[in-house]
C-alpha cells in the first residue's frame, strides 16, 4: 500500500486535531482498503469551535457510509452489474463505490464530489487499491453519455433531489442507494435490492439507518 496519506491527514486534522487517517480493510469487503478516520476516534462532545469547524467542513470522506458499503458489497457479489461499463459515482466521499466498481471490472470510472477533500481522498484510496478513477467536482463536468450512475448516501440533503434529473440526462441506468430516504420522488425508479449495513467506522447511528434501499431507473 504505497499511497501517501499525509495530504488527507492534514485535511482531517484541520477540523479534528485529535483524529488521524489510517488505511484499513473495510469490514464485509474482500481485498478493499480505504484511508478512513481511526476507528477509536473520540465520540466525546466537541468543543464549540471544533464543532463549528466540523459543521463548516464535514469530513464525510473519512467514513465509509452504510449505503456506500452496501453498494460495494453488492458489486463484489454481482460484478456483472458494472463489468465493461462506463460508470460514475456521484458524492463519492472516500471513493468507495467508484473503487468497488473499478475492481469489479468497470471499463471507465468517474468519481464526483463537491468537496475537494473527498476528491483527494478518493485519489489516494484509488491508489491504495491499484485502480484508476477520474475525478470531477460537478455533475456538469462528467461525460454527456455514461452507461451508469451510482449515488450512495447523497440524498440525506433533500436539496440534492434535483441531482437525480441531472444524472438521468447523462446515463441510461441510475442506481441510488440510500439508508435515509424511503422515496426518491421519481416514478421512474423502483426498489430492486435491499441490504443492511452500517457506516464504518461506527458513528453510532440509529438502527433505522441500517436498512439500505437500492432504487433503479433504466431508460
Ligand atoms: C454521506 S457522504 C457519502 C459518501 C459515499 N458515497 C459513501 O457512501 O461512503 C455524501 C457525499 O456526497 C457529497 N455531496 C453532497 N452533495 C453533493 C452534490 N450536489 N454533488 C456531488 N457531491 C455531493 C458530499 O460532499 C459527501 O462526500
Amino acid at each position: 500500500m504505497p499511497a501517501n496519506l499525509d495530504p488527507i491527514q492534514d485535511r482531517l486534522r484541520a477540523t479534528l486535531p485529535e483524529a488521524r487517517v489510517q488505511a484499513t480493510a473495510v469490514p464485509g469487503l474482500r481485498d478493499l482498503h480505504l484511508a478512513l478516520i481511526n476507528a477509536d476516534f473520540s465520540t466525546a462532545p466537541l468543543a464549540p469551535e471544533t464543532m463549528r469547524a466540523v459543521i463548516a467542513n464535514p469530513a464525510y470522506w473519512a467514513f465509509c457510509w452504510g449505503s456506500g458499503l452496501a453498494t460495494a458489497i453488492w458489486l463484489q457479489a454481482e460484478p456483472q452489474l458494472v463489468t465493461g461499463k462506463v460508470v460514475a459515482d456521484i458524492g463519492c466521499g472516500s471513493g468507495i463505490v467508484a473503487i468497488a466498481a473499478s475492481l469489479a471490472g468497470a471499463r471507465e470510472v468517474f468519481a464526483c464530489d463537491i468537496d475537494e477533500d473527498a476528491l483527494l481522498a478518493t485519489q489516494i484510496n484509488a491508489e491504495l487499491n491499484g485502480c484508476e478513477v477520474k475525478l470531477c467536482q460537478h455533475v456538469s463536468e462528467l461525460p454527456e453519455h455514461l452507461d451508469q450512475v451510482w449515488m450512495a448516501d447523497v440524498l440525506y440533503d433533500r436539496s440534492n433531489l434535483p441531482l437525480i434529473q441531472k444524472v438521468k440526462d447523462r446515463a441510461q441506468s441510475v442506481f441510488i442507494s440510500d439508508s435515509r430516504v424511503s422515496d426518491v420522488e421519481d416514478p421512474e425508479f423502483e426498489i430492486i435490492h435491499q441490504a443492511e449495513a452500517l457506516t464504518f467506522p461506527n458513528l453510532g447511528e440509529f438502527d433505522e439507518f441500517r436498512q439500505v434501499r437500492f432504487f433503479h431507473c433504466q431508460r
